[in-house]
């Protein structure tokens, strides 16, 4: 039943700006379907795609700079209903003989509207002040014939602006950032009362398009996709698979840095219930081998990361036919990474995102890269996939490798997934998996003096870290129970051989990192 919405949907003219698929996001949040489509669209592929509504996203340039971007003013001609965001809303209105100027008092973040006419995209709302995200340093200065104020701040005249007959409307701040509590209300009211969309649109949906899109992007040829363990890669790979089936070959790599059990894990997913064609590769000597002597946590990732590409393009090397290469690139992944092109420091070098394909010159299927972390989780389930992979804990690339502090040997390697098996059968059994963002232990380069039985040890630290978090970006330590921390730090120490102390880390994020290296 995909069709009818897909035959009318709303499309989001994307100026630039960062948040372009969050807008989609909270669309798709409204159970309503819609496309992102780049600004430089014509009026008549805008008409032939019979849209039910537009929304214009905001973006980094000015309206008034030369080569900012633009759109076709007659899209604004075609009687379909508009709303515009920010840049959007500033194109409007200079399209439309408004004008558009430096604002004499820049506003980011929290700002305060006051809505002065209770007009549709307000409905809601009660009349008087609401908070709101605002991101501008221009704004609309005289209002476009046709147009009347809708709300202001007590800098921005024009915060909200509408023209009622023809159902365009512009508003200054970001609706789409949680940071507007008002946002969702001010979107449904314009897609649903002022647009008329049905919500209808749901998760399985994405499935269906999804799955066309695949097919459609790989024709004949045949996917390759590496498995990681985690939820991002065993989506991608469910979804690439139900569009085309056995021309899937999945790759799994053996560090030598994964969890306990994980190979197993993999193999009963992949191969028992899905029937894929997986081909594991036992790669953990020649990482060991890469990891020799080195302490540094950045050169650990760097070699982890080279290594996998090595294995990884040998492997498939050996697969005939391979002309796709399956990622599963995630939004906010390609935020992050463009944004690591800027100025911020790269505090920690991640290698989810373009690492492996400029040599293999294989074209990229990603099938995730519009979608936010819970959405995929809630593919995944429509998807048919455990839910024991679906909600599983982040697990970083470079693995067991960044929680062994120091030099990273197969000795202590094992001393450290011992001791995160108990950590994890622990946090599970307490029923705490679900509210945390990620519990694991972390060897130390430690040693300290201790007693059992009669004799004196001097052994390892284990520490362990719990933490809570949105988005793994600030974290907060977990306050454990206290029996759940007696029974972790009395299994380790009885039940892993050469550690003597357990340690609980109490830093948050900012000022630590959740790993440690
Ligand atoms: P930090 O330690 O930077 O971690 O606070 C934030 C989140 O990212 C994970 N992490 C990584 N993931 N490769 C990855 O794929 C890495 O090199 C890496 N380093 C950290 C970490 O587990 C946490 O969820």
């Amino acid at each position: 039943m995909a069709a009818p919405l897909e035959s009318q949907p709303v499309l989001i003219l994307d100026f630039g700006s960062q948040t372009s698929q969050l807008i989609a996001r909270r669309v798709r949040e409204l159970r309503i379907y819609s496309e992102l489509v780049p600004h430089t669209v014509t009026a008549a592929e805008v008409r032939k795609r019979h849209p039910a509504a537009i929304i214009l996203s905001g973006g980094p340039a000015s309206v008034y700079q030369e080569g900012a971007p633009t759109a076709d003013p007659d899209i604004l001609e075609l009687g379909i209903p508009v709303l515009g965001i920010c840049y959007g809303c500033q194109w409007m209105a200079r399209a439309l003989g408004g004008t558009v100027e430096r604002a004499a008092h820049r506003e980011f973040g929290r700002a305060e509207i006051e809505i002065r006419e209770s007009v549709e995209i307000f409905a809601t709302l009660g009349p008087g002040k609401h908070p709101v995200w605002m991101s501008h340093g221009d704004q609309v200065e005289k209002l476009p014939r046709g147009f009347t104020v809708l709300a202001h701040t007590p800098t921005c005249p024009h915060a909200a602006l509408g023209w009622r007959a023809r159902k365009l409307y512009g508003v200054q701040f970001h609706p789409e950032v949680v940071h507007t509590p008002i946002g969702r209300d001010v979107l449904e009211s314009f897609l649903v009362r002022v647009a008329g969309v049905p919500q209808q649109w749901r998760m399985a949906d994405i499935v269906g398009q999804s799955v066309a899109r695949i097919r459609e992007q790989v024709g004949e040829g045949r996917v390759v996709c590496a498995l990681s363990g985690g939820v991002d890669s065993a989506v991608t790979a469910a979804l690439v698979h139900r569009a085309i089936g056995d021309r899937l070959t999945c790759v799994f790599v053996d560090n030598g840095v994964l969890r306990h059990g994980e190979v197993e894990r993999v193999r009963q997913v992949f191969v028992d219930a899905f029937r894929m064609d997986l081909r594991v590769v036992d790669a953990r000597d020649r990482f060991l081998d890469k990891l020799k002597g080195v302490t540094d946590p950045e050169e650990k990732r760097k070699r982890i990361g080279a290594e996998f590409i090595a294995v990884f393009d040998a492997e498939s090397e050996r697969l005939s036919g391979v002309t796709h290469l399956a990622q599963g690139t995630l939004y906010p992944d390609v935020i992050e990474s463009v944004s690591n092109k800027g100025p911020s420091a790269v505090i920690k070098t991640h290698h989810n995102v373009g690492g492996l394909p400029k040599k293999m010159k294989l074209k990229l299927v990603e099938p995730l890269r519009e979608l936010f972390k819970d959405e995929v989780r809630a593919l995944g389930e429509e998807l048919g996939l455990p839910r024991s992979l679906i909600r599983r804990q982040p697990f970083p690339g470079p693995g067991l490798a960044i929680r062994v502090l120091g030099e990273v040997t197969a000795p202590r390697l094992a001393l450290v997934r011992a001791a995160d098996v108990v950590v994890q059968e622990e946090i599970e059994a307490a029923g705490l998996a679900e509210g945390m963002w990620q519990a694991f232990a972390v060897l130390l380069p430690v040693r300290s003096v201790g007693v059992m039985g009669d004799g004196r040890t001097y052994e390892e630290t284990v520490a362990i870290r719990a933490v809570t978090s949105e988005d793994g970006m600030t974290a907060d330590w977990a306050w454990l129970p206290r029996d759940v921390l007696d029974r972790i730090s009395s299994r380790i120490i009885n039940q892993v051989r050469g550690v003597n102390r357990v340690v609980m880390d109490i830093t948050s994020k900012p000022p630590g990192t959740i790993e440690w290296e």
